[in-house]
């Protein structure tokens, strides 16, 4: 699965670029608030610093406000991804642009029949809001299953991009469910690598080489 940060904090995300393991950034209105700065310049920057799909979502509500500013975030650099909202106006944005050659994120995807106009529509992601469903007692985890089978059942190649994930089982789930990235806070990523046992048995396997003296010659 591919992982991507879904954050607005340039500083974060060349922090944890750096580990290699990340192939991609999505934002959105909220998060871009949260930098309390201009919008195209923190895309910018992100875009220098992760190669892959940058999701940047648009403001617009109506089809010929989303088609102009899609392209206006289009024009900061190749690896951005115009993110919509799963309306008609959005869908009918997502077709455009992907016509014109694009990546299209349709976003704020709550049911499988929404995910299959989306595909529909030449989306390049899909992105099923995992956590938000949870919280309407509902289940987020089924919500990418089915969209699984639907997208299996007719080979469309559009890719789940499971959003709104809140832990690491969100993660794990997600993965098994066969979500093909999984956008998540750097809180979530950095919690992926702990487990107790790692760090008790590297603790154990240094504590014995100190005391037989095992060393490793560099030259
Ligand atoms: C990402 O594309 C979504 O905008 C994001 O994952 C939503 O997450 P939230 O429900 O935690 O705001």
């Amino acid at each position: 699965m591919k992982i991507f940060l879904d954050t607005a904090d340039v500083a974060e995300i060349r922090e944890y670029a750096a580990t290699g393991l990340v192939d991609g950034v999505t934002t959105n209105p909220s998060l871009a608030a949260k930098t309390g700065r201009d919008y195209a310049d923190v895309l910018k920057e992100i875009c220098a610093v992760v190669p892959g799909s940058v999701s940047a979502e648009v403001l617009a509500t109506d089809f010929d406000g989303m088609m102009k500013e899609g392209k206006a975030v289009s024009k900061i650099a190749k690896n951005i991804t115009i993110k919509v909202p799963l309306t008609w106006d959005g869908l009918k944005a997502c077709r455009a642009l992907s016509n014109d050659g694009l990546m299209v994120n349709v976003t704020l995807c709550f049911s499988p029949v929404q995910a299959m106009l989306a595909a529909k529509a030449g989306a390049t992601f899909i992105s099923p809001f995992i956590g938000r469903v949870d919280d309407v007692g509902e289940d987020g985890m089924g919500l990418v299953r089915d969209i699984r089978a639907i997208y299996d059942n007719y080979g469309f190649k559009t890719e789940i991009l499971a959003a709104s994930i809140r832990s690491v089982s969100h993660v794990r789930e997600a993965a098994l469910a066969g979500a093909d990235v999984g956008t998540m806070p750097t809180e979530i990523f950095k919690k992926l690598i702990s487990h107790p046992l790692t760090d008790k048995g590297l603790a154990a396997f240094i504590a014995d080489a100190k005391k037989a003296n095992v060393t490793i010659k560099t030259s």
